[in-house]
């Protein structure tokens, strides 16, 4: 099988690239300020959303100056969103690293965030070229909208997979979509082929928090590199868990619920709950369903005439998503 590492490998010089225009951007300001915005792009994490912008710029064409700036914007909004995103799961651990709320403080974080939002607008507004801007622009309030979504849903546990989709269709599929999209679009692509893309991205993004919520469950939190069973305990429901209650009797789900809703739901009882959803098959089904996305995702691509080495490190990359333990 082709592997991922090859399809890193394929965009190297443009990883690099973006590294370079990532450090630039945010160095010459106030040493603390620059302290708090390198600490949380510096440490990595898997750069996904520029990867699938460069790839889909191979497929489409070429990579040019514009990809990098916009790849590096999108990671930039991709931090941002993280940061407050640990801010609002309370959160410890972010790319192997305590969080910015911990490391400093909440405030710190909410205006970390903002900073880099707001660097990512200027590099996307650089060249005047808007059609770029606007869609990112798009893509950041469905982000927020979605993350809204979510806090609206706590102890929501009636909620139904297709209220769960547009929920993760908010807050996680805007992002990946964008970053395919505009791959194309600033390879030259006609508007069926940047739409082609964007749904590529938008599907593989609905697979990659689906099996993000199954890894909030059943990851280790070495290897995610982030505090893991958030979710449950602060009773936000997920795929694994509303299929759970979806299939088991009343008097089960009645129970499940009352454990969940106790003032002393910890991480013990949380454990115990997990691995009664594992045994009941909810965990794997949530897991097919990722897979079902990725196959349909992978198809678009299948039917799409580009190059074919960029072609093939996508389909990696998009099988990578259903596989990985981070
Ligand atoms: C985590 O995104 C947040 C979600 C959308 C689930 P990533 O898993 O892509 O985070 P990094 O960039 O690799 O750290
Ligand atoms: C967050 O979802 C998605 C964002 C838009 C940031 P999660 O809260 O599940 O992401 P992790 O697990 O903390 O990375
Ligand atoms: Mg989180
Ligand atoms: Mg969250
Ligand atoms: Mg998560």
């Amino acid at each position: 099988m082709y592997e991922v590492e090859t399809a890193y490998q394929l965009i190297a010089n443009e990883m690099r690239m973006m590294e370079k225009l990532a450090n630039e951007t945010l160095s010459g300001v106030d040493p603390f300020v620059g302290e708090v915005v390198r600490y949380s792009i510096q440490f990595g994490g898997k750069r996904l959303r520029p990867v699938l912008l460069f790839l889909a710029g191979r497929a489409a064409g070429f990579s040019n100056g514009q990809h990098v700036q916009t790849a590096t914007a999108i990671e930039f909004v991709h931090t941002a969103s993280l940061i407050h995103d640990d801010i609002l799961d309370g959160a410890l651990i972010r790319r192997h690293c305590a969080t910015v709320n911990v490391r400093w403080n909440v405030q710190i974080g909410v205006l970390a965030g903002d900073l880099l939002l707001t660097k990512a607008l200027e590099l996307m507004a650089r060249n005047g070229e808007l059609h770029g801007l606007h869609r990112l622009a798009e893509a950041c309030r469905k982000t927020c909208e979605g993350e809204l979504r979510q806090l609206g849903t706590v102890n929501r546990f009636d909620m139904t997979t297709e209220e769960y989709y547009e929920m993760i269709a908010g807050k996680t599929a805007p992002l990946l979509a964008c970053s395919a999209e505009l791959g194309a679009y600033y390879s030259g692509a006609d508007n069926a082929t940047a739409e082609r893309f964007r749904i590529f991205g938008h599907k593989l993004g609905l697979a990659f928090q689906v099996v993000d919520d199954v890894l909030d469950m059943i990851g280790e939190t070495g290897k995610a590199g982030k505090t893991l069973r958030t979710d449950l305990i602060n009773r936000k429901p997920t795929l694994p868990l509303i299929l759970y209650l979806k299939t088991v009797s009343s008097a089960d789900r009645a129970e499940t619920l009352n454990r969940i809703c106790q003032n002393d739901f910890d991480e013990m009882a949380a454990q115990e709950l997990i691995t009664r959803f594992c045994e009941s098959g909810s965990v794997a089904l949530a897991k097919q369903e990722a897979e079902r996305l990725i196959n349909e995702a992978v198809d678009l691509l299948s039917g799409f005439n580009g190059n074919a080495q960029a072609i093939t490190a996508l389909t990696s990359i998009a099988r990578f998503v259903v596989n990985r333990n981070n």
